[in-house]
């Protein structure tokens, strides 16, 4: 497998970043620290959630416009997707897309990408499968390439949200310079009632709560950490100002933790923020792709609006 950060690379970075954001005046983690091999398998148990309506709403307007999808050049050349986890809804392209030659699954999560990738690779064997473990926010100065193929970005999952406005416009600007010939298939999640919204990030089977707990166990195994989880809660919020859905892990008492040596104080409630997600109107959208050098063709979506996907080209 290409890999971009070697593990001992990518354990430095973990330690760093999760002291840093330990230890800044408002705690928080960023949200690519929630998938390790535990974190992947448990996001994939909330798509699956009756409660969280993005995954089934992004697959049946994928799979209603796949043939017109199919008209893209990049379809019939290489297509590299951004945060790939399952690569269950890529499925639904890669059926439709028979003059495929190259699909290059970017993601975080490893050990997750490479059983992912394997089964790609069985299940479409004229197709060649190229997996990059790589944190997608850095550098794509080393992308494996074909220049002479038409390359088709698929981003789906409403990842973009998870980005502040700022670096959202960033990641879509360094994605437009490293393939400016490319198309994109960007699903991105829309604002909608409250209600809604809470249920799907604090369903009530708890499974989003375990994968934002996930994180504390993850940085108890890997940085020889003391959090006591019991002490902790997920806490999920809708914060309308900015249109998004925020994670927290919240502090159940005053305590202080031990990570990597270091020792963490939490005031009573004190929380860390863990992840956000933006949920971006079709105006919303807009702007940040036309501030970003890209130009939406073509919006589709589900007869209730709750999810859109957007095919942007490049300006
Ligand atoms: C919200 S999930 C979406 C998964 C899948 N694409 C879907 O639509 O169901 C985000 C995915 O992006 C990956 N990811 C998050 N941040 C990343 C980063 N900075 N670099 C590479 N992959 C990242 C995660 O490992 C995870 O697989």
């Amino acid at each position: 497998m290409t890999k971009h950060v070697s593990p001992d690379e990518h354990r430095k970075t973990f330690r760093a970043e999760i002291l840093a954001g330990l230890t800044a005046p408002r705690k928080t983690c960023n949200s690519k620290w929630l998938y390790d091999d535990v974190g992947s398998h448990l996001f994939e148990a909330i798509t699956e959630l009756d409660a969280y309506y993005p995954t089934r709403t992004e697959l049946a307007i994928l799979k209603r416009n796949a043939a017109k999808y199919r008209r893209l050049p990049g379809a019939r050349g290489t297509m590299v997707e951004l945060g790939s986890g399952s690569s269950r809804k890529t499925d639904l392209l890669l059926n439709a897309f028979q003059d495929l030659s190259v699909y290059m699954p970017i993601d975080i999560s490893a050990n997750h990408l490479k059983a992912s990738a394997e089964r790609v690779r069985r299940a479409y064997p004229s197709l060649a499968v190229i997996p990059v473990a790589a944190d997608f926010t850095q550098p794509f100065g080393k992308l494996p390439l074909l220049p002479e193929l038409p390359v088709l970005v698929f981003f789906p999952g409403s990842t973009i949200g998870n980005f502040e406005k700022d670096a959202a416009i960033g990641l879509l600007r360094q994605i437009r310079d490293a393939m400016p010939e490319a198309t994109m298939i960007v699903g991105v999640d829309r604002p909608k009632a409250e209600s809604v919204l809470l249920e799907a990030y604090d369903d009530p089977a708890g499974i989003t709560a375990a994968f934002n707990m996930n994180l504390l166990q993850r940085i108890n195994r890997e940085l020889e950490a003391d959090f006591d989880l019991a002490s902790f809660a997920h806490q999920a919020i809708w914060n309308a100002g900015e249109s998004r859905i925020e994670m927290h892990l919240k502090s159940l008492k005053a305590q202080t933790v031990t990570v990597a040596g270091e020792h963490i104080a939490f005031a009573d409630s004190e929380t860390i923020h863990t992840e956000n997600s933006h949920k971006y109107s079709e105006k919303a959208l807009s702007e940040i792709a036309g501030e970003s050098g890209w130009r939406v063709l073509d919006v589709d979506t589900d007869p209730d609006g709750l999810f859109s996907v957007n095919t942007l080209q490049a300006n």
